[in-house]
């Protein structure tokens, strides 16, 4: 396993987000800005490192899940890091983090189009592939649907 991260993860506003997306999820251009960004239940997270640098980032929100029937679903986007930073730890932090968030707020269920080129880490982190073959977005690449399924949810659910 990588070595843990040695910094921080924080829940910080989207804007926070829009330069790691920038350089790492839209190199070419198009929009950083997504619609739910700023909804009330939406969350960023950004990992940093000690001197304060966002290494790496992720946004969860509300969402039915497109495959499997979930009372809570959340989805996952927006996830990055810093290609300097890769391999050290950071995306399974925030990732880490985002889930036990989202468990928090009685999620049951996290999604995700996973590009498939990092399909790979979403399963190291315990995510499964549950679409028969990879997807087209165009501009972007092959994806797969991935899912976790979350225990333990509901102790602080409102609804
Ligand atoms: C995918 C990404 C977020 C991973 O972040 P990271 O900080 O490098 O991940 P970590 O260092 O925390 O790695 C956690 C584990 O996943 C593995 N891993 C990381 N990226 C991987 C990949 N692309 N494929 C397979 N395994 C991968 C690591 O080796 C590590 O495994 P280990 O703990 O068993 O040693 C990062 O590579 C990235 O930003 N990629 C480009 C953008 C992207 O594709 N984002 C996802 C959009 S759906």
């Amino acid at each position: 396993m990588t070595t843990p991260f040695s910094g921080t993860v924080d829940e910080v506003p989207a804007e926070e987000t829009y330069a790691l997306r920038r350089a790492v999820l839209r190199p070419d251009g198009g929009d950083v800005v997504w619609a739910g960004d700023e909804d009330p239940a939406t969350f960023h997270l950004a990992a940093r490192t000690p001197d304060g640098h966002v290494v790496g980032v992720v946004r969860f929100s509300p969402a039915p899940c497109p495959w499997r029937a979930a009372a809570h679903p959340w989805q996952l986007r927006g996830m990055a890091t810093d290609p300097a930073l890769r391999g050290g730890g950071s995306g399974r932090a925030v990732l880490a983090a985002g889930l036990a968030a989202v468990s928090a707020r009685g999620g049951d269920l996290v999604w995700c189009d996973a590009r498939l080129s990092a399909a790979g880490f979403y399963v190291r982190t315990g995510f499964t592939v549950v679409t028969p073959e990879p997807y087209d977005k165009p501009g972007i690449g092959p994806h797969v649907g991935m899912l976790i399924e979350l225990s333990g949810a509901g102790a602080n659910r409102s609804s």
